[in-house]
């Protein structure tokens, strides 16, 4: 029997961390080697997102993903059957054609990708290697972790606008000294919080920050700084924001409800650019404006050249939106979220288009997430610089970071933390390599 060839694919209906159900699937490769992957899935999404299928029945509220786990196993199932595991633009294009949908809204992204990963692990695990180095061999970099202590917008039951307020521990030496950086300082911001708030600030949000009853960013921003400056950080950090500006933006009215009162687009770039003024060490600003707005998209990055403007629902992880934005020259940075377009053939070209037009790279965790920990490998496959995984509460936010401490570890000498250097674009992924080990 061929050790690479497609033997089985089993796939399972089980809960994220919000208790909604996902997909987790299991790929066996010339009977003996299992691969495993859980499928994320977003609660602030964007527009141009592939799409995923949920049963639409009255079980889990109409969440289950009973169709699309029928789909893997009556229509991409027999098709892959036999399928050399290790062929995985190959296989993620079998798929592509096989839903036929430009949003893979016929076998659902879902599916599709819970598939297209689980292949990956299955050939990792054929070739003996970790999957970070299956997929590159030259994949050393461990990304600055641009974690969410305070969360607002969709993923907090408070009245914060902005969705999420990062540290990202750029003047740390390695990532597990990062890790170290945000966990202390999460831990202080809990004390600051209580003390000047109450304990019901110190609640969690959807995303593993904290949602403290509050409205104002600017007070966001000055209870972070000083959890910063009582942890003793203040040199080794920088801050970002995703406004996540799509929820609060109404079309109807083409005005965004912010922060009290209908702002236009311009007054949305003024309060962007004064923000920044005011706290200069906030260095990246993520969906600032409405997903179509290109125009003011332009606008700010023109603006703040010294910014990292990235574009997260806007390019969707889609490589027809990213070159809609490098032709108007609409931000300077993607938000690569697996689940957005579907498959990791999809999102690793996504990257490698976004490189090539100097736009740098943030590799994305979802809201929901399980214990699965693959994004972390496939973040140091493509070698990005900047890794967002939500807040620090929970498994499924410290299952990357442990996974990223883990790697680190193993590429000992040849480890490369991004630093101060995370914007800059050390090489592209060459991913997809052909069967075989290194
Ligand atoms: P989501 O939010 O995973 O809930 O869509 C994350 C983000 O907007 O970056
Ligand atoms: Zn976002």
């Amino acid at each position: 029997m061929n050790q690479y060839a497609i033997t089985d694919i089993k796939a399972r209906e089980i809960i994220d961390n919000r208790g909604m159900p996902t997909i987790r699937v299991h790929i066996c490769a010339g009977h003996e080697h299992w691969g495993r992957a859980d499928v994320p899935c977003g609660s602030s999404t964007g527009s141009y997102e592939a799409v995923e299928i949920r049963d639409g029945e009255s079980r889990y509220r109409g969440k289950g993903v009973r169709k699309a786990i029928q789909n893997i196993h009556e229509v991409i199932a027999p098709k892959l059957a036999g399928a050399d595991v290790t062929r995985q633009q190959e296989i993620d294009g079998l798929m592509i054609d096989l839903d036929g949908a430009a949003d893979k809204s016929k076998l659902g992204a879902n599916a599709i990708l819970g598939v297209s990963l689980a292949v990956s692990r299955a050939a990792a695990k054929v070739c003996r290697l970790p999957l970070y180095r299956y997929l590159n061999k030259d994949g050393r970099v461990l990304p600055v972790p641009q974690a969410c202590l305070i969360n607002g917008g969709m993923h907090a039951g408070n009245d914060l606008d902005i969705q999420e307020f990062c540290l990202m521990p750029t003047g740390a030496k390695t990532f597990a000294e990062a890790v170290q950086i945000l966990c202390e300082t999460f831990m202080n911001l809990k004390d600051i919080l209580h003390k000047k708030i109450g304990k019901v600030a110190t609640n969690s949000s959807e995303d593993g920050g904290f949602a403290p009853p509050i409205s104002s960013s600017r007070q966001a921003m000055d209870y972070l700084c000083e959890a910063v400056e009582r942890s003793g950080y203040s040199d080794r950090v920088v801050y970002g924001l995703d406004f996540a500006a799509t929820g609060f933006y109404r079309s109807a009215s083409h005005a965004y409800d912010f922060e009290g009162s209908e702002k236009t687009r311009d007054d949305m770039i003024q309060f962007v650019t004064q923000l920044i003024d005011e706290y200069p060490a906030i260095v990246s600003v993520e969906d600032p404006l409405d997903e179509n707005d290109f125009e003011g998209m332009q606008i700010l990055t023109a603006n703040l050249k010294n910014t990292l403007i990235i574009g997260d629902d806007m390019f969707a992880t889609n490589i027809k939106r990213i070159q809609q934005g490098v032709a108007r020259k609409a931000a300077n940075a993607i938000l690569c979220k697996l689940n957005q377009i579907g498959t990791l053939t999809e999102a690793a070209a996504a990257v490698s288009f976004a490189r090539q037009e100097q736009y740098a790279v943030v590799m994305s965790e979802r809201s929901g997430e399980t214990e699965d920990d693959i994004l972390s490998d496939i973040s140091v496959a493509f070698n990005a610089g900047l890794f967002k995984t939500g807040g620090i509460r929970g498994s499924d936010r410290g299952s990357n970071y442990n996974r990223f401490m883990e790697i680190e570890e193993e590429l000992g000498q040849s480890a490369v933390y991004a630093g101060n250097s995370y914007r800059e674009i050390i090489e592209g992924p060459k991913l997809l390599r052909p069967r075989g080990p290194a």
